[in-house]
């Protein structure tokens, strides 16, 4: 009765348009400003460099970092320490975009509901900016912040 559960190594490689080998910038501080679209709402927010002056949900510049100073309701149990798995999040397109994942990350990935090839924790996500994202918020995760634990 497992679910569709790759391992951490299985998720390394998106499989997209780069033909060879992955190269996800490392937390690169972005050039210029790109988009985020959230689905299911369809909602798109335009971001860039990080705010020095904003807290920090999760590590800054992360998807949950932008969506939290958007208000884009997402659960975020641990506070983005990437000591949970509520902020899981697939990364439908711009992955490749994306730092690597931590060991902390596969971990806590591991023990998500639902795991795909293209899922992060949206607290340890970091975009580096060559790239729009479209972002799609699971099910449960909807389900948890509607319940009023957020
Ligand atoms: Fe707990 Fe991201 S908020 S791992």
């Amino acid at each position: 009765m497992t679910e569709n559960n790759p391992s951490a190594s299985t998720r390394q490689a998106p499989g997209g348009e780069s033909g060879g080998a992955t190269s996800r910038a490392a937390s690169a501080v972005p050039a210029k400003s790109f988009k985020i679209t959230f689905l299911p709402s369809g909602k798109t927010i335009e971001v860039g460099a990080p705010d020095p002056e904003h807290h920090h949900e999760g590590e800054p510049g992360s998807i949950l970092d932008w969506a939290d100073k958007h208000d884009i309701e997402l659960e975020h149990a641990c506070g983005g320490f990437a000591a949970c798995s509520t902020c899981h999040v697939i990364v439908r397109e711009g992955l490749e975009s994306c730092n690597e994942t931590s060991e902390d990350e596969d971990d806590m990935l591991d023990e998500a509901p639902g795991l795909t090839l293209h899922s992060r924790l949206a607290c340890q996500c970091v975009p580096d900016g060559s790239r729009d994202l479209v972002v799609e918020i699971p099910a449960w995760n909807r389900n948890l912040v509607k319940e009023g634990s957020h």
